[in-house]
């Protein structure tokens, strides 16, 4: 069947076809797929799960063991579109029995908070999931399909990559190895090959960092409110987040140059109750951390997020910080824009939506970096802040508080906006 569907492509596209015949005969060590993806984190494997469904090939390299993987620890906010992926995936299942469906989130400032309604401004949710708990389905559902994964390669190089025969070279186990390919899909991250491999002079970047970093611990309690808590105080961001009925994730704005180590649980503990409302703080159940780990928040696009048959995906053309949960979601608005542009393009022989892959995946990943960037800037203390600035955050927060209408706009951006 694969093989059927590759020829198909290739006698659709004349020049393609053409190409293909000067193709050099496989080596030892070289082997040939469809679309070679880098990088086996959610976007890798939701692509080459979702392609395989629809009979086009494909091989992930990844640097990491699948151990290392599993255990990252990131966000856990679906978007409703990030769901019916994995559904689409047939990797939903779990997400279905032990997701909890969020219709709301709450926002504190000044000791007191209020409720942003997805149901009633966006008609809408978001399915509180761990990233880790996707990965694994997705994992789960690689193996049961018999998908080529290739863990711990090194050297991951990317060769003729605007040509019609790009190729992958890398290294496994010291042994040197080549796939040549159609299309090469770089979903390594923000510090993989793909990006670098795109000239400098064909790129442009944009980039904010931000003056803090986000101090996360993870802990084996009962969460302490059924919705998340974004709260904005004098001292600082706190985030109440969750994982299950009896796994909380709570995070506190931090110095950048800080160590999780700086942090007994002790302090952590007092730290979050000075910054959320008494009313949330006199519920916290606190409990020794399981996890505790200090991240930076940066803005970042790169653009284009095409360069000939590479194309990049996730972290490795953009990140968000993680106000607003977005990283993994746009991530999986990039899979949903390429997925499509594959299947039209091996089913049908027209390459419209890989053209227009790019614009159609930028245009909606800095919508995305915009709701980010402003969740940020509204809920954080910024160390050069001024007096004026603080106002206008409160006075922000008081109008979000009493305005049907700026709660609709955060409401269909937390929900997700449309593909
Ligand atoms: N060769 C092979 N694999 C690589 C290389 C390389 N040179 N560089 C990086 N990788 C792998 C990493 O080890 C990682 O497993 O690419 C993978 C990238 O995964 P993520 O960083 O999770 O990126 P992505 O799949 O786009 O996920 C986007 O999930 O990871 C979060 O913060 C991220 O929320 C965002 C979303
Ligand atoms: C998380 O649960 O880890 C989480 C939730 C919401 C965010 C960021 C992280 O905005």
């Amino acid at each position: 069947m694969f093989e059927f569907y590759h020829m198909m492509a290739k006698s659709a596209i004349p020049e393609l076809r053409c190409f293909a015949r000067l193709r050099p005969h496989k080596s030892e060590g070289s082997v040939r797929t469809q679309v070679c993806i880098i990088g086996a984190g959610p976007s890798g494997l939701l692509l080459s799960q979702l392609l395989h469904l629809k009979g086009i090939e494909s091989i992930v390299l990844e640097r990491q063991t699948q151990e290392h993987i599993l255990g990252r620890i990131r966000a856990g906010v679906l978007e409703r579109g990030f769901v019916s992926l994995m559904h689409e995936a047939g990797a939903g299942a779990r997400l279905d029995k032990e997701g909890f469906v969020h219709d709301g989130t709450m926002i504190a400032y000044d000791n007191r908070s209020f409720r942003i309604d997805f149901a009633k401004h966006a008609k809408s949710s978001v399915t509180i999931y761990g990233q880790t708990e996707v990965t694994r389905d997705l994992f789960a559902a690689r193996a049961a399909a018999g998908g080529k994964i290739l863990f711990s390669v090194e050297d991951v190089t990317i060769e003729d990559a605007t040509s019609a025969t790009p190729s992958v070279s890398f290294a496994q186990a010291g042994q040197g190895q080549r796939i040549d390919c159609d299309y090469v899909v770089g979903c390594d991250g923000f510090h993989g090959v793909s990006r670098r491999t795109i000239p400098a002079e064909v790129r442009t970047e944009f980039e904010k960092v931000y003056p803090f970093g986000w101090l996360g611990v993870l802990s084996q309690t009962p969460p302490v409110s059924t919705e998340l808590i974004y709260a904005s105080s004098a001292r600082g961001f706190a985030l109440c987040s969750m994982r299950n009925e009896n796994l909380s994730r709570y995070y506190l704005q931090c110095p950048i140059d800080q160590n999780p180590d700086d942090w007994t649980d002790d302090a952590f503990w007092d730290e979050l109750k000075r910054r959320i409302p008494e009313a949330a703080s006199d519920q916290l159940i606190t409990g020794a951390s399981i996890e505790k780990s200090i991240a930076p928040l940066r803005s970042y696009m790169t653009e284009p997020m095409r360069w000939g048959n590479l194309f990049l995906c996730g972290d490795a053309a953009h990140i968000v910080p993680p106000t607003g949960a977005k990283g993994l979601n746009t991530a999986a608005s990039d899979i949903h824009y390429l997925y499509h542009a594959m299947v039209q393009f091996y089913h049908d022989g027209d390459a419209g939506g890989l053209e227009a892959y790019s614009q159609k995946a930028l245009a909606r990943v800095w919508k995305t970096e915009r709701f980010s960037w402003w969740m940020t800037s509204l809920l954080h203390r910024f160390p050069d802040q001024s007096a004026f600035d603080h106002r206008m955050q409160q006075a922000e927060l008081a109008f979000l508080e009493s305005s049907s209408g700026a709660q609709k706009v955060l409401a269909e951006n937390y929900v997700g906006l449309p593909y």
